[in-house]
């Protein structure tokens, strides 16, 4: 049978609809917790790995107010807020933290630290009694401090040694892409 625009639309729409239900009907019985944040995709493809992995419930930790998309604009907003303290007000909250005992939590390194909508997320959620799996991504200058933030944020959380992965496709290409930009005479 050939379906017509029409008819594929609604059943997109359908199919989109029942796959969100059987998720909803696993999300009572999981215990972990996959939450992230992630502005160019790095961090977000590692969560999307865990969470399919192993079955987990996925959460996306956003500021209410995006980043920018400009490289060099958040980097210096980063380096602001992280200078003053500034912790962002974040989009949304888990709905039900106590159902998990174990939150993977995925960040990038910014300003050899944690990024400081983190620091909003661990101090609007307790975690208390939890176990916390951290996983990093950086490009190239290591974890920072951003152990000690976790450890200072999350009290009485048992935090484990982090997986944690170099990944800098955003500023090579970003470099890369300005360089051929410059070689053709256009900047
Ligand atoms: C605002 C900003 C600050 C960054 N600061 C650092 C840093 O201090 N050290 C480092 O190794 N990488 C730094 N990076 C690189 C990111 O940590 C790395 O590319 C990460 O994988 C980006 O993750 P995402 O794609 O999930 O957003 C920074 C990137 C941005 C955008």
């Amino acid at each position: 049978m050939i379906l017509g625009a029409p008819a594929l639309l609604s059943l997109a729409v359908s199919v989109t609809a029942s796959a969100d239900a059987t998720s909803g009907a696993r999300d009572a019985e999981s215990k972990i917790l996959v939450a992230y944040f992630s502005r160019s995709g790095n961090t977000r493809v590692i969560a999307g790995t865990i969470q399919r992995a192993l079955a987990a419930e996925l959460f996306e930790i956003r500021p209410d107010r995006p980043y920018p998309e400009d490289y060099d604009q958040t980097v210096e907003q980063a380096r602001q807020e992280r200078d003053r303290g500034h912790e962002p007000p974040l989009e949304a909250r888990v709905p039900d933290m106590a159902a998990y005992e174990s939150v993977f939590l995925g960040f990038p390194i910014w300003g050899e630290t944690t990024p400081p909508v983190i620091r909003s997320f661990l101090r609007k959620h307790d975690l208390s009694g939890k176990t916390l799996r951290p996983f990093i991504t950086h490009g190239g200058y290591g974890l920072g401090d951003s152990l000690a933030v976790l450890a200072d944020h999350a009290p009485g959380t048992k935090i484990e040694p982090p997986f944690s992965i170099e990944a800098d496709q955003e500023r090579r290409t970003l470099n890369q892409v300005t360089g051929w930009l410059n070689e053709i005479g256009l900047r």
